[in-house]
């Protein structure tokens, strides 16, 4: 932002936009002041390309949204747990979809190695995935196709992790309907696909796992 021109400019779009919802729905945001019963919570990635609620033709109130650089899900990243915690337990969202892009500036740099500087630590997640599956990347044929093979085996080794966070794990323990989702979207079509991955229970994490190959799951490997 450059100056307070450009400031003006947002919040004139802002009054527009606002005004346009009341105008077809006058008590449309004093209702969702009071609250908000979202179905679904989104993690996915920061590109200004990617937001959750134009891509599902969504409104304000119905999608709970996570969004960070290259949609990496840590079992130790106090940010994306609280919010995993609060949109089941809380909110009890239905549906958690994990959606990464092709084209991630995230993953590209990871699978590039570029050095970027304190955001290398963040990717290094990626690499880890890259590393894991280095045979079926190789496989994948050219660059670009390698990149969006990457994209997608990224994706579905962050949706295994969100399965296996505690939160995930006690709601399916006590048979919370819950449901976790890998999606991929592409930036080229506008278009989001199914990775074929979709798990309602512990046991179809488990019987995930165990139908990957062995570079993937190194604690089947002989060690
Ligand atoms: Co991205």
């Amino acid at each position: 932002m450059s100056g307070t021109d450009d400031l003006d400019t947002l919040l004139a779009r802002n009054r527009q936009w606002a005004g346009s919802l009341t105008g077809s729905d006058p008590q449309y945001f004093s209702r969702l002041a009071h609250q908000q019963l979202p179905r679904y919570l989104w993690i996915g990635c920061s590109d200004s390309r990617v937001p959750a609620n134009q891509i599902l033709g969504l409104l304000p109130g119905e999608i709970f949204v996570h969004r960070n650089v290259a949609n990496v899900v840590v079992h130790s990243d106090l940010n994306c747990l609280s919010v995993i915690q609060y949109a089941v337990e809380v909110l009890q969202v239905r549906d958690i979809i994990v959606c990464g892009h092709y084209g991630c500036g995230g993953v590209s740099a990871a699978f590039r190695e570029q050095k970027l500087g304190l955001i290398d630590n963040w990717l290094r997640h990626v690499q880890d995935v890259r590393h894991r599956h280095v045979a079926e990347l190789a496989a994948a044929g050219p660059v670009d196709a390698q990149l969006r093979r990457l994209c997608e085996l990224h994706v579905l080794a962050q949706t295994v992790h969100v399965g296996e966070t505690t939160v995930v794990q006690d709601a399916w323990r006590r048979a919370q309907a819950l449901a976790v989702h890998g999606l991929i979207y592409g930036l080229e079509d506008g278009i989001l696909r199914h990775l074929g991955l979709s798990m309602t229970s512990d046991a179809e994490l488990a019987a995930y796992k165990e139908s990957q190959p062995a570079a993937s799951n190194p604690q089947r490997g002989t060690g």
